[in-house]
């Protein structure tokens, strides 16, 4: 710049010399006239009166023809004054470039003489420009980074003018960061240099914009300016900042994989380069490395895995934010996961005892157990609930812990286990539940007593069953487990004689089956009854009774026994007499029989096998009774023989034959030579006893027909047969068969206490003669064996139970002659109401 740089040089003050003094006429002058002018002089300006100055007049001038010349014609003279005008521009810069001393050489021509004179026009400088810059605007770009001190040179300007009007310093608008220091050029001239005060910014003010002006010193002085833009280049002097220091979300825990959680974002104020930022994680567990990811460019965190708040509440992470000119910054994000009702409560069976024993009181814990939910507040608190219809309730103990008690009583033979289902429900919403199922087993306890299935058992036993055959079977039941339902039976009472209790009957402990002991005699034994015991093996045991009731059947064991007619005493026949003049339908005599057995067995029919005179007799079918059919003929003899066989009904039926012997006679007398041999066994007594048996037998013939009559009226009348009154066995009546239906209880009435000889097979009645072997029935019979027999008859019990036979058998003791002699009291079974309807038996001794 240097040298393109205008020069000052000292310019001493310039007198303008005008030449006025100077000869006119001068030939040859060998000083030149000289004038001094300002350039750029309008034209026309005056610069001198050249004629004066050369002396000549103003006539001269024309005449002359003053005139000047030079290379360049920049004046001319007028003709009229002779005076120097400028006739063009003269510029001094132009023409004098910069040189100090300016000077314009001209030559003064006149004619006549032909005159030359030299004219010297110093050209002066006036301050007619101003400085000036070669560009309008300079572009300056300075790094931030610069320091303070640091110059830029900047371009000069320039001033063609010369000395004071020359350039002659520079200023620098206002402003903090640059000062303008002017320098000397080494080869003069001076110099602007921008000077950095104060460190630039770019983030603060990216462009600068100065004016430097340049001044010269003229009057006025002038100046031109230059417009400095100061581009600040950026450096890296910033690293990226967060938008907050603590980004904070919470996230449901279900969100799905991929789910974008956040965006942190960090901005640089530097800028291109200097701006680009990176994210990445910062001190991060491993964990949540997996779970999040983070976009470096972006900084967009996303999800990666699903997130678990059981297992991770909540995620704090450092995340970095990096320019590339690797100056960084830290944020903290902090995710928390909110709970969502993801876990089932559970429950946990703590202990249990699952045998309960059936007689537990209300109340008895059965089992401990807890419940969790990993789940936290609502979603985590729970309520456990039973199924229904069980006897156990939940009480809650302490936190989350439960037990399971009973409620209610427990029966095993009912429910012998319950499955028992807890139920845990949390309150998230929707609500979650799990169940659990406990199976809890009851335990027996010996709460139950055996039960017959029958309180009172019926068997029937036929006599002469086989000893040792069963003959029933009870049975009981127990619904409790094991011994406690384990029966045993046995007999516990009976109403048979103590001691003689296991000669006739025994129970099966295990089956209950009773077995015969022996074989039963209906004869002996009608019936009897047991009480049975079932009794458990629990502890303590428990027992019921019931009774078994066996009757013995009847069978045709025994065939009819005659008693009438017997042979006397010493074994010869007895024989009865029938008046010569009887009638027909004359009652001569009855043939009187008993069987042992009852009722069919026991039901004696009469029949004629052999008759001496067959069709003089006639037999009671069912009476025994024997009538005379026809008046005595004449041819007909006096003695008669009928051979009669009693049957009984049984299957098959047993018999008796009986032989009577007839005398027809007037008189005792007459008859006993008829009898020849045998000794009259009559005494006067004897008879008298006969008339007083025939008579009290009409009586009681009449008696009973009087009371068989008022019966059947009553009977008719009520309808209950068992209202209707008997008069002992053998009165009662009834409409109907025959057969009474009691027999089905196996006993038709046996209607006679007899003494009968323990012989069974002999037929024979010893009547009277036999009787010794009964002492205690001696004088009974003696004296009126028939009334004896009657009464028993006609007894007027109307309950004739066993008791008031018993009653009678004590007043009128009867004993069958067993074995020969023993006797023994028969079976006090005298039967009740409603039997069957027995022959009326009479006999009279002989
Ligand atoms: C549980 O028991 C409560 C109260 O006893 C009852 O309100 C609720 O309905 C029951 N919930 C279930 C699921 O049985
Ligand atoms: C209890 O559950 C078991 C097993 O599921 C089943 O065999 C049994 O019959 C159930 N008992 C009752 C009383 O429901
Ligand atoms: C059963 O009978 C026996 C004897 O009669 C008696 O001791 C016992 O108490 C009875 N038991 C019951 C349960 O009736």
């Amino acid at each position: 710049m240097g040298g393109s740089c205008a020069r000052r040089r000292p310019a001493g003050p310039r007198k303008v010399l005008f030449p006025f003094l100077l000869p006119l006429f001068y030939p040859a002058l060998s000083e030149p006239i000289r004038y001094s002018i300002p350039e750029e002089l309008a034209k026309g300006s005056v610069v001198g009166n050249l004629a004066k100055d050369l002396g000549l007049s103003v006539l001269d001038v024309s005449a002359r023809k003053l005139r000047v010349s030079a290379e360049k014609l920049l004046f001319s003279v007028d003709p009229e004054s002779g005076e120097l005008l400028v006739k063009d521009r003269i510029d001094r810069e132009q023409i004098c470039k910069e040189r100090r001393r300016c000077e314009l050489q001209l030559e003064a021509v006149v004619e006549n003489p032909l005159n030359i004179f030299h004219i010297v026009v110093v050209v002066e400088d006036i301050n007619d420009h101003a400085p000036q810059f070669h560009k309008d605007e300079i572009n300056l770009e300075i790094s931030e980074s610069v320091s303070p001190g640091m110059g830029t040179i900047l371009e000069c300007a320039k001033d063609p003018d010369i000395s004071m009007n020359s350039l002659s310093k520079y200023q620098l608008s206002p402003n903090e960061y640059f000062s303008l220091v002017v320098k000397d050029n080494p080869d003069g001239g001076k110099y602007p240099e921008l000077v950095l005060k104060k460190t630039l910014d770019r983030e603060t003010q990216s462009t600068h914009h100065l004016v430097l002006t340049a001044l010269d010193s003229g009057e006025p002085p002038r100046s031109g300016t230059t417009q400095i833009r100061i581009l600040v280049v950026d450096a890296n002097d910033n690293p990226p900042v967060f938008s907050q220091d603590v980004y904070r979300v919470s996230l449901p825990e279900d969100v799905p994989p991929g789910s974008s959680v956040l965006k942190v974002s960090a901005t640089d104020q530097d800028e291109g380069f200097n701006a680009e930022i990176t994210y990445s994680f910062l001190g991060v567990t491993d964990n949540a490395q997996h779970v999040f990811s983070l976009d470096p460019a972006t900084g967009n965190i996303i999800t990666h895995q699903p997130l678990d708040f059981e297992e991770v509440e909540r995620y704090t992470m450092g995340v970095e934010a990096k320019d590339r000119g690797s100056l960084s910054t830290q944020c903290k994000v902090i995710i928390e996961v909110l709970d969502g009702n993801d876990n089932l409560p559970e429950i946990i069976i703590t202990s249990l005892s699952d045998q309960i024993l059936e007689d537990s009181r209300p109340g008895m814990v059965v089992a401990l157990f807890k419940t969790r939910d990993r789940d936290s507040r609502e979603n985590g608190e729970v309520t456990c609930n039973l199924s229904r219809d069980v006897p156990f309730k939940i009480h809650s103990s302490s936190n989350n812990y439960y037990k399971l008690v009973t409620d209610g009583a427990l029966d095993r033979e009912q429910t012998p286990e319950y499955n028992v289902t807890i139920t845990a429900t949390d309150r998230g919403k929707p609500p979650l539940s799990s169940s659990t199922t406990i199976t809890l087993h009851v335990t027996d306890v010996n709460d139950n007593a055996p039960v017959f299935r029958q309180s009172a058992y019926l068997v029937h036993v036929p006599e002469n069953n086989p000893p040792g055959a069963s003959i029933a079977q009870v049975s009981a039941s127990d619904p409790d487990l094991g011994p406690n339902g384990r029966v045993s039976y046995s007999i516990v009472a009976s109403d048979l004689e103590p001691r003689a209790l296991s000669s006739y009957v025994s129970v099966s402990a295990q089956s209950g089956v009773v077995f015969a002991q022996r074989a039963f005699d209906h004869e002996q034994l009608r019936a009897f009854e047991l009480t049975l015991q079932a009794r458990d093996q629990g502890s303590p045991a428990l027992s019921a009774n019931a009774s078994l009731r066996v009757l013995v059947g009847d069978r045709n064991d025994n065939a009819p026994r005659v008693l009438y007619p017997a042979l006397g005493p010493d074994g010869s026949a007895l024989f009865d007499t029938v008046p010569r003049a009887a009638q027909p339908g004359y009652l001569v005599t009855k043939v009187v029989a008993v069987d042992a057995d009852s009722g069919h067995n026991a039901w004696l029919s009469y029949h004629v096998l052999q008759a001496s005179e067959p069709g003089l007799f006639s037999l009671g079918l069912r009476t025994g009774e024997v009538r005379t059919a026809r008046a005595l003929g004449d041819r007909d003899a006096a003695r008669q023989r009928l051979l009669v066989a009693v049957r009984d009904g049984g299957q098959p039926p047993l018999s008796a034959t009986a032989t009577l012997l007839l005398v027809f006679a007037d008189s005792l007398q007459e008859a006993l030579p008829d009898l020849g041999d045998h000794p009259a066994p009559s005494e006067p007594q004897a008879e008298l006893q006969f008339y007083l048996v025939v008579a009290l037998a009409l009586i009681s013939v009449l008696f009973l027909l009087a009371v068989i009559l008022a019966i059947a009226l009553r009977l008719r009348r009520s309808s209950s047969p068992a209202t209707g009154g008997c008069f002992g066995s053998v009165l009662c009546s009834k409409s109907g068969p025959e057969i009474p239906p009691n027999y089905s209880e196996g006993t038709l009435p046996y209607a006679y206490n007899l003494c009968v000889p323990g012989d069974q097979t002999n037929p024979e009645f010893h009547f009277l003669t036999s009787v010794d072997h009964c002492p205690a029935t001696q004088d009974i019979l003696n004296k009126d064996s028939s009334s004896v027999l009657l009464a028993s008859i006609l007894t007027p019990s109307i309950e004739a139970d066993k008791k008031t036979f018993k009653q009678i058998g004590l007043q009128a003791p009867l004993f069958t002659n067993q074995g020969m002699g023993s006797c023994e009291l028969q079976s006090p079974s005298l039967p009740r109401l409603n039997n069957t309807k027995s022959e009326m038996d009479t006999h009279r001794s002989s």
